[in-house]
């Protein structure tokens, strides 16, 4: 106590005395926090901190050391007077390890911000010590198992941040934390119902434990948070009615429910009980009933999302009320259809709504015409979605004033009329689905000039005349469907440029004549190509061949002669060919045999000869050869009668036979002894030193990478993973920007993982992975071993980044807009080719094992490469079971999270 009165004046020694003794009355252990060596204590526990990290990819701990008092250590604050520990302050530094609980010795502590590292195991019991506590935030982190429940006793909590972790519970002992604001625990792993005592929170401002396991029904207590500003309880199974006590909290501003089993209907004054109300996200539940006209009272609603429930009648929003209004998702429900055919008239008043972005009625009951005011709709819209409905009439040309809309999706309606050469005007135009109505007239050839059209459906329509050869200027166009019209005339070759990307194309059911154009084969990309039902003749053209990504190719019903070009050979990925009801005469290739067809119908056609056995031939299900006449032998199931070689053609066989062996044993001594002679030049030239080999795997030294990487600078940090951190650096040698991966020998596997991936990354070359350039084995500066890998830098980051821009707080629509469709058709591609080559191109199989879109990189050109090797494993060693236990978990020869690529098309 001596000391004490040298520091501070007498109230303040009172107070501090006060202080002491409600701390030794609430938290008994903490006595030794209470003498007068306070200070020591809370070095101690810093220092007891500091050593459960055991990862710090930015060094910001390196200035917690001797050199200055504690206070003055990155991350944390002290009272000015007392010198004790009030804030710790170490969010997003990429810290990985564990909480001591030693931190529940800074008696003085107020705020713990660690938000954004990689922290697990559990919250330790101690942090109940921490009486002054108002803010705990441990967002984003991988903490488990249940909240200790002596959290209570940090009776000042104001904030509870606690999202995205692996947290198991709420305790109800929280009921005590009367101050508590903010709570959050969306995304974790909470199971069961959810607590009343929430309601006796009565400070909570802000509450979400969406995106978790909860069920049973919202309990009313709710309804007693009369401050609430945000409440999201989305993604879970709640079942049940929306207690009506909720829409008396009048302050709520985010009210977000989505994605639960929930029934019942809105009340009718839902915006005049909630005026202030911003986003109202009900989408993916069981609610039905009108849409309230009181919305027109939230004149602050952004996003209004009722996806996919059950609610119906005309919607009479008065829309140009709510003038900040981004998303009108109503898609699925039974909206409309309610006999005066203006539903849609609603659109009108939206043109006040300078701020929508998407707009999606489709699967409804909308009946009548698309106004001519949709001209009025905002010019940063970027979804025009009313598919599905029953709109009749013409398009609009209102519709072709909006040039900046990228998607506009129609089909499935009863639309007339002709598609009008405005539609050149839609610029920006990514997406274009019209199919399933009832349009006529010719298609403009103003089409062409949608140069940013990557998706197009005009099939099931009535539309007439020849294709226009402009289609050839849509350069990005991936996918066309133009079946099921009247189109006629010849397939114009300007259709196939050698620019065409094209994946998908769908020409079948129409009256094209003619041959197809040899531009076919400028296709490399062609996936499907559908011309059945037409009446197409001439023949096959060679060039077919070179469009060796094709795997559905529908020729059925036209006019097709000749014989199979031996060209097709190429079409190794085929897998469904119907090539029935045409003129096709000669022999069945064999090459055919040797496909991984599943489905091959040549069924009356004038082929005739020896029917192969191999491959789909073996299989009589799979293969249709009805109709052709002179057909012989093939396995016995196809019943065809045995096929007759004359006798001199099998004397001239035999001749030539004859000679082609004697011609091989010739050249195959030749080509011998060539070789042999080769091989020992070869071997002399080998034991020369500093071999090619050597050289592109050259190694780089500890001080080299130090360098290059500015001394592992924060500013160059890119991010940590599972082995390591990676860091940007700049080679002095030659400037080269890469990519440095340092990888933290202190976690278990991070070893394996180096020698792993080196020796996959060495031997191994393709577009789409990532390149390592150099490796470093050393030893750095402190004497501790070191190993880093190099590899070449991608400037775009990771694809994960791109998917899942980080959303805090809520669960919101799973739209994801950052990527267009094109890039994601293209990263899926890349991907795509990169495995293949793995799984086929390589000498032995390689299995990545840890594919996931955070190990898919992005170059300049947002070309992606697969990359994190550390975990990967040669095919041969995953069959040996001794050999593959070794790294991480994985033990399947299967890859852990293939959903996540999915991801790269949910809309
Ligand atoms: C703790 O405080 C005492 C006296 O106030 C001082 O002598 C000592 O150096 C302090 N220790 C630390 C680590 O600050
Ligand atoms: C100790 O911390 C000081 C800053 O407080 C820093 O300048 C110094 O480099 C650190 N020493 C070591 C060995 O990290
Ligand atoms: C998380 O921390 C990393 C650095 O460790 C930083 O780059 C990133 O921006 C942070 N993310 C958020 C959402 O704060
Ligand atoms: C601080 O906390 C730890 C663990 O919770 C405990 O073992 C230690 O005795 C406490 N007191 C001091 C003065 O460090
Ligand atoms: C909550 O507070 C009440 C009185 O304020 C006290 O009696 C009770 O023990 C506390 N409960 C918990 C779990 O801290
Ligand atoms: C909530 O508060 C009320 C009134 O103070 C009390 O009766 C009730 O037991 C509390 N409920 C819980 C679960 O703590
Ligand atoms: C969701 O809740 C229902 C009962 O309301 C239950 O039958 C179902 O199993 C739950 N589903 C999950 C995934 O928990
Ligand atoms: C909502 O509040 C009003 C006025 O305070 C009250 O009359 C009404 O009963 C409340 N509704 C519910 C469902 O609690």
């Amino acid at each position: 106590m001596r000391r004490l009165s040298v520091l501070f004046p007498f109230s303040v020694k009172c107070i501090v005395l006060l202080l002491i003794m409600r701390s030794s009355l609430e938290a008994p252990s903490i006595d030794a926090a209470t003498t007068g060596s306070g200070n020591e204590t809370d070095h101690l526990a810093l220092l007891e901190f500091k050593a459960k990290i055991v990862h710090d990819p930015q060094n910001v701990m390196s200035s917690w050391n001797d050199s200055a008092h504690f206070c003055n250590w990155e991350g944390v604050t002290c009272g000015r007077k007392h010198k004790r520990v009030t804030i710790l302050n170490l969010q997003s530094q990429g810290l990985v390890g564990s909480l001591s609980p030693y931190i529940g010795n800074l008696s003085f502590l107020r705020e713990i911000r660690l938000r954004n590292n990689t922290l697990s195991g559990k919250i330790p019991a101690e942090f109940g010590h921490l009486f002054r506590l108002q803010v705990l935030e441990l967002f984003f982190n991988q903490l488990e198992g249940k909240i200790p429940s002596h959290l209570s006793l940090c009776s000042k909590l104001r904030v509870l941040d606690m999202g995205f972790n692996k947290l198991e519970n709420i305790p109800t002992e929280l009921t005590n934390l009367s101050m508590l604001i903010e709570l959050r625990m969306q995304s974790n792993r909470l199971t069961g119902a959810l607590p009343p005592f929430i309601g006796n929170l009565s400070s909570l401002e802000d509450f979400s434990v969406a995106i978790n396991f909860l069920g049973g029904s919202i309990p009313d207590a709710l309804g007693q948070l009369n401050r609430m500003l945000a409440i999201g309880l989305g993604e879970n199974n709640f079942s049940g009615i929306i207690p009506p006590v909720i829409y008396n909290i009048s302050s709520i501003r985010i009210f977000s429910m989505n994605g639960n089993s929930l029934h019942g209907s809105l009340p009718s004054d839902v915006g005049i009980l909630l005026p202030h109300l911003q986003q109202l996200q009900l989408h993916d539940n069981y609610l039905s009933g009108s849409i309230p006209v009181s919305l027109s009272n939230a004149s602050k609603l952004q996003q209004l999302s009722l996806a996919r429930n059950n609610f119906n009648a005309n919607v009479l929003v008065q829309f140009g009320l709510l003038k900040q209004l981004q998303w009108l998702i109503l898609q699925g429900n039974s909206l409309g259809g309610q006999g005066d055919h203006g539903d849609l008239n609603f659109i009108t008043s939206m043109a006040n709504c300078s701020s929508l972005q998407y707009m999606d009625l489709s699967f409804n009951h909308f009946t009548g015409a698309l106004p001519t005011s949709v001209a009025n709709l905002s010019s940063t819209l970027r979804l025009f979605a009313v598919a599905s409905n029953r709109i009749y009439g013409n398009l609009p040309l209102g519709l072709f004033d909006l040039v900046n809309l990228p998607r506009i999706i129609l089909q499935n309606n009863q639309i007339t009329g002709t598609i009008p050469a405005e539609i050149g005007k839609l610029q920006k135009l990514e997406e274009l689905f019209l199919d399933r109505n009832r349009l006529f007239g010719e298609i403009p050839s103003s089409i062409g000039n949608l140069s940013s059209l990557i998706s197009l459906q005009l099939d099931d329509n009535k539309l007439e005349g020849n294709i226009p050869s402009s289609f050839g200027n849509c350069h990005n166009l991936l996918f066309l469907r133009l079946s099921r019209n009247t189109l006629s005339g010849s397939i114009p070759k300007q259709f196939f440029p050698a620019s065409s990307k094209l994946v998908s194309v769908d020409l079948s059911r129409n009256h094209l004549i003619g041959s197809l154009p040899p531009e076919i084969g400028n296709l490399f990309n062609l996936n499907e190509f559908y011309i059945s039902y037409n009446k197409l003749s001439g023949n096959i053209p060679v060039n077919l061949g070179r469009c060796s990504s094709l795997e559905f190719l529908f020729m059925r019903s036209n006019n097709i002669q000749g014989t199979m070009p031996m060209s097709l050979i190429s079409l190794k990925g085929l897998r469904q060919f119907d090539l029935s009801q045409n003129n096709m005469s000669g022999q069945i290739p064999t090459y055919l045999g040797k496909f991984a067809l599943e489905y091959l119908n040549l069924s009356f056609n004038n082929f005739e000869g020896e029917v192969p056995t191999e491959g789909v031939f073996a299989n009589v299900s799979s293969i249709s050869l009805e109709g052709n006449k002179r057909l012989c032998g093939g396995i016995q199931e196809l019943q065809l009668p045995r096929c007759i070689i004359d006798e001199s053609k099998k004397r001239k066989l035999r001749l030539v036979k004859i000679v082609v062996i004697t011609i091989s044993c010739i050249s195959g001594v030749l080509i011998l002894s060539a070789s042999l002679y080769c091989w020992f030049k070869k071997q002399k030239r080998k034991q020369s030193p500093g071999s090619v080999e050597m050289k592109s795997f050259r190694k780089l030294s500890y001080q080299r990478i130090l360098k290059a990487t500015d001394g592992f600078s924060t500013a160059n940090f890119l991010g940590a993973g599972r082995f390591g951190s990676v860091y940007k650096g700049t080679l002095e040698e030659d400037g080269a920007i890469v990519a440095v991966k340092v990888l933290n020998l202190q976690q278990r596997g991070a070893e394996k993982s180096f020698m792993a991936e080196c020796k996959v990354l060495q031997n191994i070359r393709h577009r789409n992975l990532v390149r390592i350039m150099t490796s470093c084995s050393s030893i750095d500066f402190q004497g501790n071993d070191f190993k880093a890998l190099v590899y070449e830098y991608m400037p775009n980051g990771n694809l994960s980044k791109w998917l899942h821009p980080r959303s805090e707080i809520y669960a919101e629509p799973a739209e994801q807009w950052s990527l267009s469709l094109l890039q994601r058709m293209n990263i899926a591609i890349d991907v795509a080719s990169a495995l293949d080559y793995l799984h086929h191109g390589c000498q032995k199989p390689i299995i990545h094992c840890d594919l996931k879109p955070g190990n898919v990189l992005l170059d300049d050109d947002m070309v992606a490469h697969i990359g994190d090797f550390g975990l990967a494993k040669f095919l041969s060693q995953l069959t040996n079971p001794i050999q593959s236990s070794s790294v991480g978990v994985r033990g399947t020869v299967g890859y852990a999270a293939p959903g996540n690529l999915t991801l790269l098309f949910d809309t």
